[in-house]
């Protein structure tokens, strides 16, 4: 048992999702493939494919591609499951994934069956989805203050609210933040993808495998990163740093950084995280759309230059970063998830 959290840090075989496409339906409008955060899917003969770049379909299942499809024609098989090694994660799943059943299975699956018996706040939680399809229209600064405002009222350790909100709208700004990003991330995804990999244009190698440093680097990084070093944070890291194309928050028009006081009592990142999440729930109640953006929280936090010209300075650190805007189309909607793991003690 100790032994197997020792092994298969890099590159564990997994048993990975499968996306089901039904070509009748599909009409090639590419909605899936923008909404994609890890950008497998492209169109091709006018339908939807998973795109050649990886040899493995390295899909985080979020169901984003069939939410914002408005045939119905995309469909998210099976789930990611690692049978042995350090991810292993096969047991602690049970069952497949299911939509929502807040009254059980009594009621049916189909949401629009029971959506008038829930509260707004249920309905608002069900259906959001990360938002990456943005119209330009720009957000009034009232709305976004009114958004902040439910960050407000959060619950936070001590009551410290040891929040700061940076709201930036200027263009320049936001195209400045998203190269530097993707500049350092660039670095980041060269540490921990095969060679072969690299670039867009190569479809994936299917014999690709890590350097030996690589394999090293990585087993000693996990220890200090977590989650950050699971294959699937890799995958996405290569897409949206080797394809020139890729826009890290979606050209969404604005984007807010939240930053903690470093100081405060008890973990600021959940505090962060409470007062975030009422934003983004009182956000979606007004009809527009959010998308968390961890990582360019990530790469500014090699960049002290920049971050100071955005304001981050002590006390305050960023702890997440969220794109706004006006969603393109239908993008909130449902889909399925994992069982959760609960344990009564009654
Ligand atoms: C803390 C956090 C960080 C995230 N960072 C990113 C990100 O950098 N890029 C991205 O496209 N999505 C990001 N997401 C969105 C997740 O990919 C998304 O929430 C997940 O796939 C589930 O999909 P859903 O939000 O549509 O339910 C982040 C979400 C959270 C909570």
């Amino acid at each position: 048992m100790l032994f197997e959290k020792y092994r298969l840090v890099a590159m564990p075989p997994a048993r990975w999702a499968e996306l089901i496409v039904d070509e009748e339906k599909c009409d090639g409008c590419g909605r899936c493939a923008k909404a994609c955060p890890v950008q497998l899917l492209e169109v091709k003969n006018k339908v939807s494919k998973s795109n050649e770049r990886y040899d493995v379909f390295r899909c985080l299942t979020c169901e984003n591609c069939s939410a914002v499809c408005p045939q119905n024609a995309l469909t998210i098989e099976k789930d990611y499951r690692v049978p042995q090694g350090f991810w292993k994660n096969e047991h602690l799943f049970k069952g497949t994934k299911t939509f929502p059943a807040p009254f059980g299975m009594k009621k049916g699956e189909d949401f629009e069956d029971y959506k008038d018996e829930l509260t707004g706040v249920e309905q608002v939680i069900y259906q959001r989805r990360s938002n990456r399809l943005f119209r330009k229209k720009q957000v009034a600064p009232e709305i976004i203050n009114r958004i902040i405002e439910a960050g407000r009222f959060a619950p936070s350790a001590g009551n410290n609210q040891p929040w700061k909100f940076i709201v930036v709208q200027n263009q320049d700004v936001l195209e400045e933040l998203k190269l530097k990003s993707k500049k350092t991330l660039r670095f980041f995804s060269k540490l921990c993808i095969p060679e072969s990999w690299m670039d867009k244009k190569t479809p994936g190698d299917k014999n690709a495998d890590l350097k030996r440093w690589q394999k090293i680097l990585l087993w000693i990084l996990v220890w200090f990163v977590g989650g950050d070093a699971d294959q699937r944070a890799h995958g996405g890291l290569n897409a949206v740093t080797s394809d020139p194309d890729f826009h890290l928050f979606f050209n969404a028009p604005a984007m807010i950084l939240f930053l903690a006081d470093k100081r405060a009592i008890g973990g600021t990142d959940l505090d962060l995280g409470i007062c975030a999440q009422n934003m983004v729930l009182t956000a979606h109640s007004l009809g527009l759309g959010t998308c968390y953006v961890d990582l360019i929280t990530k790469a500014l936090d090699y960049d002290r230059k920049f971050r100071k010209k955005l304001g981050i300075t002590y006390p305050f650190k960023i702890v997440t970063s969220l794109a706004i805007g006006y969603p393109k189309g239908k993008i909130d909607g449902i889909v399925r998830r994992e069982q959760p793991r609960v344990k009564w003690i009654g």
